[in-house]
């Protein structure tokens, strides 16, 4: 039995409002190839997703506006996509409908002044991004008035990258102050070759405030994580910004490695947490990247693993608690989405502050 399955036997874990008229990466975009058409789902809304032959990847909403069918039940021939059920047919960038076959000579109606939900979809970082807005919003009329697209930032011609990809059976909330947590490291995150929970200490780190969220200021990383000695003198910035993105960038010199990862909704209560890096570092010495995947994936599968494990107490609707200083970073995450969602710039930081635990 799925762990879903098993959640669902008992009850259903806690939803979330969840934050629109934003940026969020849909699917892996090498999966968009040929006259394939592939579905996703992307805050509650389904999705369905292609490339047309001039290489422009698009992303409607995977119902007809005749009758509710889903699109990609249909066929695409690289071109228009077109309803299983009546024939009609969409030009998917704008999802402008371009034919309604059972229409005669007689009909009054104009078929292209019929629209299905048609969202901006952009490839960067090997991610179709997605701009989902609120519903019933309308069309986008204008993507260059959007907020521009997350990427990584690369600091050099040459770099290698990596991305990795779980479904997280808990709401989004869950999701990302689980990826700000700075408390769980020596206990999820257990082994020789990182960190022991006898290996914890006293921290102190320094955050400021950065439009839409904050940053963990320049520091060098914790010198009790093995890894981080392969370089000298690091210095590592952790940006987390609204809605759910947390980048981060460890520069050396010349060397560097910078990552994005994302905790998207799915659905109201589940999400999926994205990592994507990019990185100079041991450029030239094989089998590095594929060390670094090694690893990273069993960094996050813990992670995962232990999410697994809170959505099966969730489910349960527990009283939760957040404390100083270890839950500082979730307080201000929850704060930052309550001002959003209630369309308000503001920020819980109003300056430099320092925070201090023990991890
Ligand atoms: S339901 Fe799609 S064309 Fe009728
Ligand atoms: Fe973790």
């Amino acid at each position: 039995m799925s762990t879903l399955t098993q959640i669902d036997a008992f009850g259903t874990p806690p939803a979330t409002e969840m934050i629109f008229d934003d940026w969020y990466p849909a699917i892996r975009s090498e999966m968009l190839r040929g006259k394939s058409m592939t579905k996703a789902l992307l805050l509650g809304v389904p999705l369905v997703l292609g490339r047309k032959k001039d290489g422009s990847i698009f992303a409607m909403r995977d119902l007809c506006p005749h009758r509710g069918i889903p699109l990609s039940a249909g066929w695409f021939d690289g071109e228009h996509v077109t309803c299983k059920y009546h024939g009609w047919s969409f030009e998917p960038c704008s999802g402008q409908c371009s034919e309604i076959p059972s229409l005669t000579r007689h009909d009054t109606l104009d078929a292209t002044k019929i629209y299905t939900a048609a969202y901006p979809c952009v490839e960067r970082d090997g991610y179709a991004w997605v701009y989902l807005p609120k519903p019933g919003s309308g069309r986008v009329q204008d993507v260059s008035a959007l907020p521009p697209v997350p990427e990584v930032p690369k600091f050099s011609k040459r770099f290698h990258t990596a991305h990795l990809s779980a479904e997280l059976p808990c709401n989004v909330d869950h999701g990302i102050i689980g990826l700000m947590d700075p408390a769980h490291g020596p206990f999820v995150h257990q082994s020789w070759w990182w960190r022991s929970s006898k290996s914890i200490h006293e921290k102190q780190k320094h955050f400021e405030p950065i439009p839409g969220g904050f940053r963990m200021s320049a520091h060098a990383p914790s010198g009790n994580s093995a890894p981080y000695k392969i370089l000298d003198k690091p210095v590592t910035t952790i940006d987390f910004v609204l809605p759910n993105r947390r980048y981060e960038t460890i520069r050396a010199g010349k060397r560097w490695l910078a990552s994005i990862t994302t905790v998207t909704p799915v659905t109201p209560t589940t999400c999926r947490i994205d990592v994507y890096a990019a990185w100079n570092i041991l450029y030239w010495v094989p089998f590095v990247p594929q060390v670094l995947k090694f690893f990273a994936r069993i960094f996050v599968g813990q992670d995962t693993q232990t999410m697994v494990e809170q959505a099966e107490g969730l489910r349960f609707h527990p009283g939760l608690m957040l404390i100083d200083d270890a839950d500082k970073p979730a307080k201000w995450y929850f704060a930052l989405k309550q001002a959003r969602l209630e369309g308000k710039d503001e920020n819980p930081l109003s300056g430099p502050v320092t925070l201090r635990w023990r991890s």
